[in-house]
């Protein structure tokens, strides 16, 4: 409900939160749910485990957009779930190649050794590709939502300046800064660098410094495009998170992040929720604890296995409490904000039917 409010009319959902919290899984939910509405819809994902990947009908290779096979109930009649990987490096291949003066400028940028390196050296361009991808998707008309999931970030900003970033890098300070006339005049002359480098390197290193400073313009108009498109009303920004300290902080930063640079917020998704069996202070896990050893006993479990696994579930409502206490901790934090909750699952997501599952929970559909 709150969900379907939150997405009514964006054409880009990104998802971006901490490592392992669940945005893959989340951003495959999104689409399948999205397209059970009627959408034509593209997951651009990133590193899927290997049997999600399959389940999405992701190949080993290359970074094409593929339909999802979904169940008959899964899809209405005019939607339709696309998936595809995103791989970095293609992406900036075909940057290159679009944005080279000529051909053979691309030509001679693509076949430079160093060129593979720092295209994946550079902070951020991982990031920078992501969006990069997505302005191109996007651009092509072909879906009415792309959602978007993000690489494990160390620092949230990394994604948010990433544009800025890498454009600055291409326009080229760094890789002149190390080949300035100075370097070669001054105390540690270029013979230096050169006699550490080899000359092939730095003849490399300056050849790849000029083709990159050709497309400068291209890849600042670009970012200059797809920060608007990120900032604008078409986009909106979920958060993920599951409800522990750590990850929940991380969170917490980059809500800020977003508010600062204003950038759409849509809400937190709290993943992997422990379910709770009873509710609130100390005595109701007491309680619990007697109720589940005798249910037990009557059961023909014997003591002390009854004893120990009425003890377990205790702790697992312990969880389940300071889980609660997290998330209302978080409300408090980020006022009006949606906060939307997801259990914890018995098994890992792989398959469609557990995306279906985050994608009912999502929705507030699950029941139970
Ligand atoms: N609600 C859930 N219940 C149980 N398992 C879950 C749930 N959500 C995700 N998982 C599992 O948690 C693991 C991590 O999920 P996922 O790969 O989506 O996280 P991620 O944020 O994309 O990770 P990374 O930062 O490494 O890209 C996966 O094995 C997934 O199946
Ligand atoms: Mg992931």
């Amino acid at each position: 409900m709150i969900l379907d409010r939150v997405l009514d009319g964006r054409q880009v959902v990104v998802c971006a939160g901490a490592g392992g919290v669940g945005k893959t899984t989340v951003s495959a939910a999104l689409g399948s749910q999205l397209a059970a509405r009627g959408g034509r819809v593209l997951v651009l994902t990133i590193d899927p485990a290997r049997r999600l990947a399959g389940a999405l009908g992701l190949p080993e290779h290359g970074d094409e957009a593929h339909e999802v096979d979904l169940p008959q109930s899964g899809c209405a009649p005019d939607g339709s779930l696309h998936a595809a990987m995103l791989d970095a490096q293609l992406t900036f291949d075909r940057l290159v190649l679009e944005e080279a003066p000529s051909e053979r400028a691309a030509e001679r940028i693509l076949a430079n050794p160093i060129y593979r390196q720092v295209s994946s050296a550079v902070a951020g361009a991982h990031e920078y590709m992501a969006m990069e991808r997505l302005y191109e998707l996007h651009a092509s008309g072909r879906y009415d939502v792309i959602v978007l999931d993000t690489p494990p970030s160390r620092n949230a900003l990394d994604f948010l300046e990433a544009p800025g970033r890498l454009t600055r890098f291409v326009e080229g300070r760094a890789l002149r800064f190390l080949l300035r006339p100075g370097m070669r005049a001054g105390r540690l002359g270029f013979s230096m660098i050169e006699r550490i480098a080899g000359v092939a390197f730095l003849r490399d290193l300056s050849e790849l410094a000029a083709g990159f400073e050709g497309m400068y313009d291209g890849f600042a108009r670009r970012a200059a495009d797809v920060s608007a498109l990120l900032a604008s009303g078409r986009t909106t920004f979920l958060l993920v998170t599951v409800p522990q300290a750590e990850p929940l902080a991380e969170a917490d930063f980059f809500w800020r992040a977003l508010r600062e640079r204003e950038l759409p917020f849509g809400g937190m998704i709290v993943n992997k929720v422990h379910p709770s069996y009873v509710e609130g202070a100390p005595s109701a896990r007491t309680r619990l604890r007697a109720k589940a050893k005798r249910a037990l006993r009557d059961a023909g479990v014997p003591d002390p296995a009854a004893a120990r696994a009425a003890e377990n579930l205790v702790h697992y409502q312990a969880l389940a409490d300071r889980d609660r206490e997290n998330i209302d901790a978080l409300e408090r934090r980020i006022g009006s904000g949606p906060i939307v909750e997801v259990p914890l699952l018995d098994h890992d997501v792989h398959d469609l039917e557990g995306v279906a599952a985050v994608g009912r929970h999502l929705f507030g559909q699950a029941g139970g």
